[in-house]
């Protein structure tokens, strides 16, 4: 199946992510120092704003018309908590372990794969093209500028048809 234009932004880092996360994995206790560095570049640079752009737009994009609390939609937020840890760990051990960054190459790629091959094509299924084409104009916005958290409002204020909502409501709790 194409890949929607959302989406390809997207599909584009996680080139890049395969490509460190194989560097991970085949990394020995010559080249393990290089390829940390290689990781955390890549992590600082661009990991952790794809990471962002799929818990902020993404995933709650999807949750407008699915369901929030989809087996896919939890483990990918559960990767990314995984992969965050691992990513901390890596930067504060100058000298780690190889089998550190084999762990961390092999996390990274399976949760890519799971992605590509699974959660974006539940994605795809469920958000109509327009707002997914508000979607993908939302992540090139936010790729160009660090102003997440207003993108984050613009793609909610076009979903609901240009329509800005009030103040957030408080949460009702039933008591008893
Ligand atoms: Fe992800
Ligand atoms: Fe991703």
């Amino acid at each position: 199946m194409k890949r929607t234009e959302a989406l390809a932004i997207l599909s584009r880092d996680h080139h890049q992510a395969l490509f460190v996360a194989h560097r991970l994995r085949r990394a020995t206790a010559e080249t393990v120092r290089e390829e940390r560095r290689r990781f955390l570049d890549f992590w600082l640079r661009d990991g952790r704003r794809h990471f962002r752009l799929e818990e902020e737009l993404l995933l709650p994009a999807y949750a407008v018309h699915g369901d929030a609390h989809h087996p896919l939609v939890l483990q990918v937020l559960g990767d990314h908590v995984a992969i965050r840890a691992q990513a901390d760990q890596l930067a504060r051990a100058p000298d780690p372990n190889p089998d550190r960054l084999h762990d961390l190459g092999a996390t990274l790629s399976e949760h890519v794969r799971l992605e590509e091959r699974q959660l974006f094509a539940v994605i795809e299924a469920a958000i109509p093209a327009d707002e997914l084409l508000d979607l993908a104009h939302a992540l090139e916005r936010t790729e160009r500028s660090d102003e997440l958290d207003e993108s984050r409002f613009m793609i909610q204020e076009s979903l609901h048809h240009g329509r800005p909502e009030g103040p957030p409501r408080p949460v009702r709790r039933d008591r008893g």
